[in-house]
């Protein structure tokens, strides 16, 4: 059985507002992924912890006909996302886990952002990771945006992202929130990201985008 990391009540609705603050250029990075994966041929996109759909609205804005399923374990989240996008046919959202889709359709690309960081380094990420690889096709892409780095990575990060948050957020709350990051979030070294992708079918990751502790990567089904 896969971990799942739930999010309800106010981490649930404060969410989209949540990673403005949190993210630095979260905007940026949304708003350039569906160019990213612009020419990729098979249009049927798989997004994995859609959430509230953040990633899922931009694909929809993006006029590239795209196909998509998004698919995510918390209700309060994915009922956002059903909000947001009732009115568009060719998305489907489904409450649930990868391992709950079928094996026998294969997507020509997928999307895992802000996800793998919550599961751990015993299995869990290497079985989220192969149960995705088993729904995609040959050499179809795989965008990750993580929280990536060894300790002193993650400790130099951890300042650098410090110093670029609003100003108003509770000084508490601060705290509390850098302390989780560097002590309760599952996040690991760059290498052992690129032997996760490997070990789970695909191609050593690419890292194409950072700001602060969170790392883009670009990968590709073998
Ligand atoms: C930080 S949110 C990211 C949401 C969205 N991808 C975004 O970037 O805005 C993490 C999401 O991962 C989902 N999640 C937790 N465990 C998961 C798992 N094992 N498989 C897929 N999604 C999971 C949570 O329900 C939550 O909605």
């Amino acid at each position: 059985m896969s971990k799942v990391e739930i999010f309800e009540k106010e981490r649930a609705s404060n969410y989209n507002q949540f990673v403005e603050d949190w993210i630095p250029n979260y905007s940026y990075f949304m708003e350039k992924l569906p160019k990213l994966l612009s020419d990729t041929d098979n249009k049927d996109l798989l997004v994995v912890g859609c959430g509230t759909g953040n990633e899922i609205v931009q694909f929809a804005k993006a006029d590239q006909d795209w196909k998509i399923t998004g698919v995510d374990p918390s209700p309060e989240m994915i009922n956002q996302a059903k909000e947001r996008l009732a009115k568009h046919e060719n998305i489907k959202l489904i409450e649930g886990l990868v391992s709950d889709l079928s094996q026998d359709r294969k997507y020509g690309a997928v999307t895992l952002l802000l996800v793998l960081h919550f599961l751990e380094d015993n299995g869990q990420k290497l079985d989220l990771l192969r149960q995705i690889a088993q729904r995609l096709k040959t050499e179809a892409p795989l965008v990750m945006l993580d929280i990536t780095g060894d300790q002193k990575q993650m400790k130099t990060n951890l300042k650098v992202l410090k110093q670029l948050l609003p100003n108003n957020l509770d000084k508490d709350l601060l705290q509390n929130r850098l302390q989780r990051i560097e002590n309760d979030l599952h996040y690991v070294p760059e290498e052992r990201l690129m032997e996760l992708c490997q070990e789970a079918s695909f191609e050593r990751p690419i890292r194409f985008f950072q700001t602060s502790i969170y790392m883009g990567w670009i990968t590709w089904k073998k």
